[in-house]
């Protein structure tokens, strides 16, 4: 991973380092090109340029294909050093603000270096506290050091996002697990053949050894062999979850050694196939002859322990650590050491990251969001030519992410959302204000028809326009009329124009555009 990111950023700097000589000419180019009002040149290829492609014409055909697209791009003073280190993906060495839970994880794993059973943990916290950082962070060390003296400790780190059923999870800790074996069982093959050769060879004796015989090294080695084919390695469907079970548990139990699993977002696991997993991987132990098993659970729901069998329940919440939210000047310090790595120096103004954390602050103390903030600011900057990220970069990119969840949001809402949505929007176009349920239901009614769906209830499109407002999109207000009742009053909540073409962009919702001027006329005729 960090040879990667060196090749990268390499490349990326002679690519650089080159344009720089380019830079000058691709801006008289810009200017030349403005100045003659001649639109063809606008990709750098005024006579300056010319001359230079010609020369290079002459030498390489290769970089005919060059005219140049991608060099204004490069031309400005880079402002990532290593953009990496911002990304989700990225795994820091230094977790500022998480030293309590960290050492805490420690704690009770290190039974686990002792060959102890060390206790079931459970994680919770909010989304962006650090969790699956600070646990694989955790499992590395805690590998590393169980390497470092020798002890047989392993840690297995399974996202139920991914893998969320047990057929799953138990198959991907199976295999691992008839992996590992495989290469126990070849690394004991090996020393044996060494040893077979060297005693052949008259190099060593077999004295100071457990065999008596060149024989007996031979039919340990063809004892060895046999085992290592007779893994059956889990297909990814097809077999009874019984020998599923059966086939990772004595995967597990080949070899002495203290396995711990970290099931990540575990509560997709049991929201999806319930609780068997758990029951079952808690219950090992007790099976189990030469190994241990320790589970680490982490969750951001925190209510998902309210499903779960009792036995589980107790078992798996042994030790539970709470991974607060952060407030700002946390995640200032936190940002403060990711950007160091990530940026080129002095390519950030002195707001920047204050912003950066008290967005994210606001959004219950999420570090993935204020490090999403930086980065995009960084982009922003970047394609403004600009080799400074400025407060004003920050909050467009507090813009942008907060429109793609918008748009992602809408994209993906059910046609009938779509239309009384729609609806909606196409009233507040209009001009409507403090638009009313049955205004938004005799417009949704005349869309219906428009592309020939369904015609809902009134009742039902109020109970879409509410789930509207919880998702943020509208805003819903009831208020009274005096003795005529009450009433809602409901106005748009997002961009108006993004979330339109949203919408349009939706097959069947394509059509309509066309009813604009219908649902005029009926404004007309009011
Ligand atoms: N203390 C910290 N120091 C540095 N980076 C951090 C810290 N806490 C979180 N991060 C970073 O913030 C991002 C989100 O953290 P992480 O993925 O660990 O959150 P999480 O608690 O697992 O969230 P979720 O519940 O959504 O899975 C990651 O990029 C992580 O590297
Ligand atoms: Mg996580």
């Amino acid at each position: 991973m960090t040879d990667k990111n060196n090749d990268t950023d390499s490349a990326f700097e002679s690519a650089a380092g080159i344009d720089s000589e380019h830079d000058a000419t691709s801006q008289s180019t810009a200017d030349s090109a403005t100045e003659d009002g001649d639109e063809t040149e606008s990709f750098g290829t005024s006579s300056l340029d010319d001359i230079v492609l010609d020369d290079v014409e002459g030498e390489d055909d290769a970089d005919e294909a060059s005219r140049g697209l991608f060099d204004d791009l490069l031309s400005g003073e880079p402002i990532f050093e290593q953009k990496e280190v911002l990304r989700p993906s990225y795994t820091p060495r230094k977790l500022p603000h998480r030293e309590d839970q960290i050492n805490n994880m420690a704690t009770i794993l290190v039974s686990a270096l002792r060959g102890d059973t060390p206790s079931n943990i459970l994680i919770y916290g909010k989304t962006g506290t650090g969790k699956t950082a600070s646990a694989k962070f955790v499992s590395e060390e805690l590998e590393a050091t169980s390497e470092k003296y020798a002890v047989a400790c392993e840690v297995e780190y399974i996202n139920c996002e991914v893998t969320d059923t047990q057929y799953r999870v138990l198959a991907q800790l199976a295999n691992k697990f008839i992996e590992k074996n495989r290469e126990h069982i070849s690394g004991r093959i090996d020393r044996l053949e060494s040893l077979r050769e060297d005693v052949r060879d008259g190099e060593s004796s077999l004295a100071e050894t457990d065999f008596e015989s060149i024989d007996a090294i031979e039919s340990t080695l063809e004892t060895l062999q046999t085992e290592r084919e007779e893994f059956d390695e889990v297909p990814m469907t097809g077999w009874p979850t019984d020998r599923v079970y059966s086939t990772f548990f004595e995967a597990v139990d080949y070899t002495e050694r203290v396995v711990v699993i970290m099931l990540d977002e575990i509560d997709k696991l049991v929201e999806k196939s319930g609780d068997d997993t758990l029951y079952n991987l808690s219950r090992m132990n007790s099976e189990l002859e030469n190994s241990k098993v320790s589970i680490m659970g982490i969750s951001n729901d925190l209510k998902f322990t309210d499903f779960l069998d009792p036995r589980v329940k107790s078992s798996l919440g042994e030790e539970e650590i709470v991974f607060p939210p952060y407030d700002a000047n946390q995640l200032r310090d936190i940002l403060q050491a990711r950007a160091e790595v990530a940026f080129e120096d002095d390519s950030l103004s002195e707001d920047v990251i204050p912003l950066c954390a008290a967005f994210a602050a606001q959004e219950h103390g999420d570090a993935r969001r204020a490090l999403d903030l930086l980065r995009t600011a960084g982009e922003l900057a970047e394609r403004d030519n600009t080799d400074r990220v400025e407060e004003d970069h920050v909050r467009q990119a507090q813009e942008k992410i907060e429109l793609d969840r918008v748009v992602e949001v809408v994209r993906t809402l059910p046609t009938q959302s779509k239309l009384v949505l729609f609806a909606i929007i196409l009233l507040e176009k209009n001009g409507v204000h403090n638009i009313n349920t049955g205004e938004v239901y005799n417009i949704y009614k005349s869309l219906c028809e428009e592309i020939d769906a369904d015609v809902l209830t009134q009742r039902r499109v109020t109970d879409l326009i509410s789930e509207l407002d919880m998702l943020g999109i509208v805003n819903a207000v009831v208020v009274s009329k005096g003795r005529y009742g009450r009433t809602k009053e409901i106005s748009l909540s997002v961009p108006i124009d993004e979330t339109e073409a949203v919408l349009l962009s939706d097959s069947r919702l394509g059509d309509i555009e066309d009813v604009q001027p219908f649902v005029q006329a009926r404004f007309d005729q009011q």
